[in-house]
């Protein structure tokens, strides 16, 4: 049986950004089903190709999304085609509520509310609580909760685990599972056995390139291909500490500052 076609197959793609070129030539498929993991040290280029893909910064290159290409389209009309973004810091209305937050999100006419609500219950409970108010990772259920109101074809999320409490990582992981059953994701994570939970394949980026593809069990069985290739034990939660091959401003301290704020905040309900 032949193997059904991608939602989304990229070929070539280069992104810059002020100039400087931050994805260079890459290519990549994302299957119909399941979960396809961008993996990467930090500052390689993971959220570039994502914002590459959605036309957000200036790229070249081939993107189809189901058979047509979509590299010549604005991102509006790419985003209607029906692919919902998650961006890496967790997009929410801070003065709004919760209630408010999500209902700004609907587009369609049969928001997929049911799904909403059994996924994320003790953020319902919260419905005239204010976005900003909310811990880090009951923002980031918000913000996955308000692409998960409408039908897309495809979800891209990026780093929806970083800096959350690991109890809070499980409950994130297990929307994704749900979400990903219905809609495939493409999940840019730097949690390693979060992606080994959720990811048949893994795409591996380094200087905005793509070095390695593959079956994720496969990489993340060789402890020593993984430390090749990612820096760190697959076993391990988190990047990887110590900077990037790019020396890319967003290194150590900007993820370790939320990570404890957030945790002391998850403590104190
Ligand atoms: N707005 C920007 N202005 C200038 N350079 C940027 C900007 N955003 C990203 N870059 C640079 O582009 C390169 C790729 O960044 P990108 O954010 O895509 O990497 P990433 O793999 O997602 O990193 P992280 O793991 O920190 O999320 C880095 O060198 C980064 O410094
Ligand atoms: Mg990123």
């Amino acid at each position: 049986m032949n193997a059904p076609d991608p939602i989304l197959r990229v070929a070539g793609l280069s992104a810059s950004i002020d100039g400087q070129q931050v994805v260079e030539q890459v290519d990549f498929e994302v299957p119909a089903t399941g979960v396809t993991a961008v993996l990467g040290r930090n500052g390689v280029g993971k959220t570039s190709t994502l914002k590459a893909v959605l036309g957000l910064i200036s790229r070249s290159g081939v993107v189809e999304f189901d058979g047509a290409r979509i590299d010549g389209e604005p991102t509006h009309r790419i985003v209607q085609r029906g692919i919902g973004y998650v961006p890496e810091d967790r997009e929410v209305f801070a003065s709004l509520t919760v209630a408010e937050n999500l209902r700004l999100a609907e587009r369609g006419t049969t928001p997929n509310r049911g799904m909403v609500d059994e996924l994320f219950p003790d953020l319902i409970a919260r419905s005239a609580q204010r976005a900003g108010s909310l811990s880090g990772g009951q923002q980031q259920m918000l913000s996955l909760a308000r692409v998960l109101m409408n039908d897309n074809r495809l979800l891209m999320v990026d780093e929806p685990t970083k800096g959350l409490a690991p109890r809070i990582v499980t409950e994130v992981a297990a929307a994704l599972e749900r979400a990903a059953a219905v809609t495939p994701v493409l999940l840019v994570e730097q949690n390693l056995p979060v992606v080994r939970r959720l990811a048949h394949t893994v795409v591996v980026i380094e200087g905005g390139r793509v070095i390695h593809a593959g079956p994720a069990a496969e990489l993340l069985d060789d402890d020593e291909r993984t430390q090749q290739l990612l820096g760190v034990h697959s076993t391990d939660h988190g990047a990887p500490r110590g900077g990037t091959d790019h020396g890319a401003p967003k290194g150590d301290t900007d993820r370790s500052a939320p990570t404890g704020a957030d945790e002391s905040r998850e403590e104190t309900p």
